[in-house]
């Protein structure tokens, strides 16, 4: 077998085969397929799509290239959730000390950002102190003292994933059905979770554009988890625009926090809670009350043990960026669109992403939001502040902004739930 071969065959639109997954998979976790030829196959599958049987394939052999966990000596049932990404996305945050303060175990594997998308490890990892990377019996430890862990997936596990997340950023080649779909459920099978709920992002910002290509990423990863004995559970969540009023690291933790102190944006706390009662249901904690968990502090708690063991300061000042830049609204009415993908490439832009793989992102950049769809604002008020510590971004990142936003005269529909279907 050689890539070469393997590249041609998709590129020419037909199916691989079990032998030609396997091995390349295998190949390339071990260095024997070179990174651009990976890239050449990714985009060739992004253009010529999968069928569900390679789907599959492709996903046991992610999960075969790497080590699975086992969660079974845990006194508690276990929840995991995982978002396809999205702007402004910081739930795991608030959600995972939540659900753990509700009586789950949340063994939470995350990532980094992907694209104009935030990544829960570069998030958390503007917390003085914080480390994203444990070790299995560490990730065991923190689970069964705290309740909750969100680190990075180790080495070992679906390490063929591990390198193709990382080419995919950089290569164009992240928005692909049966990319992200084996993406996410190989690192959630090999994890070993007993439930999951997917938080499937759809709209400008989320790398889903339609309802129907939601749909089909939904029914492919619940196909493959309920196949591995998860129970996996989807909702199709907006993603048209921001969640809450930041995006970027260090400004979205300290929403989170907000969130845990119980305030925070009402988008936030309503996709939390719900994303919380899925978690619990799956888990078999029906009656489990999240609202409760967030007003009384117990989640809090939870956070700043988790925080904590991770050798992070629940306490310590969080960094902010160097330079701000004010945009200020050119004339009054009401916000009636603000475009998630566009304030997600303003962030990265301004430093709160990475270009090439190998780039650090900057804690304190990102953009905060002062009005949100449906608000009104008067001419020359701010609409929002971008942070960044390189302030000659600042023309790159207003570049991106140029059509971000609308204002206009009456009143608009603002859907009454980021919620769009389950
Ligand atoms: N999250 C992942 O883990 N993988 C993807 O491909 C996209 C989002």
């Amino acid at each position: 077998m050689d890539a070469i071969s393997v590249i041609r065959a998709k590129r020419d639109g037909h199916p691989l085969s079990d032998e030609q997954i396997d091995w390349v998979i295998d190949a390339y976790t071990r260095g024997a397929v070179a990174d651009e030829q990976m890239s050449a196959l990714a985009m060739a599958i992004l253009l010529n799509g999968m069928t569900r049987a390679e789907i599959a394939r492709w996903t046991a052999a992610m999960i075969a290239s790497g080590e699975r966990m086992d969660f079974s000596s845990l006194a508690r049932p276990t929840a995991d959730k995982h978002s396809t990404g999205g702007v402004g996305d910081k739930i795991t945050l608030p959600l995972a000390p939540l659900v753990a303060a509700c009586g789950a175990a949340v063994p939470q594997l995350s990532g980094r950002g992907l694209g104009h998308t935030g990544g829960t490890l570069d998030k958390l990892e503007s917390i003085p102190g914080w480390r994203a990377s444990l070790s299995n019996a560490e990730m065991l430890g923190i689970l069964d003292s705290a309740g909750a862990v969100v680190c990075a997936a180790g080495d070992g596990l679906a390490p063929a994933d591990k390198k193709l997340y990382a080419l995919r950023d950089v290569t164009g080649t992240v928005e692909a059905i049966p990319l992200i779909a084996s993406s996410i459920m190989s690192k959630k099978i090999a994890e070993g979770t007993g439930s999951l709920v997917l938080d499937v992002k759809v709209g400008s910002g989320a790398f889903m554009k339609t309802v129907e290509d939601a749909r089909e990423l939904a029914s492919t990863m619940v196909g493959l988890g309920t196949d591995h004995g998860v129970r996996t559970v989807a909702l199709l969540t907006d993603m048209s625009t921001p969640l809450g009023r930041t995006a970027g690291n260090a400004l979205e933790v300290r929403e989170s926090v907000e969130v845990l102190a119980g305030g925070g944006p009402a988008d936030v706390v309503e996709l939390t809670l719900a994303l919380a009662r899925e978690m619990l249901a799956a888990a078999g904690l029906p009656d489990a009350d999240p609202a409760k968990a967030l007003a009384d502090g117990s989640a809090m708690d939870v956070w700043r043990r988790m925080i904590a063991a991770q050798g992070g300061d629940p306490d310590a000042d969080l960094p902010v960026a160097r330079e701000q830049h004010v945009v200020t609204a050119p004339t009054s009415g009401v916000l009636t669109s603000l475009d998630a993908y566009a304030v997600g490439v303003a962030a990265w832009r301004l430093g709160a992403g990475r270009a090439r793989k190998e780039d650090p992102v900057q804690a304190g950049a990102g953009v905060e939001l002062h009005a949100k769809p449906g608000e009104r604002v008067e001419a020359g008020a701010p609409l929002m502040t971008l942070h960044t510590d390189t302030p000659e971004k600042f023309d790159y990142a207003l570049a991106a902004l140029d059509d971000a936003f609308a204002l206009g005269d009456t009143a608009v529909d603002v859907p009454a739930s980021v919620v769009l279907e389950r």
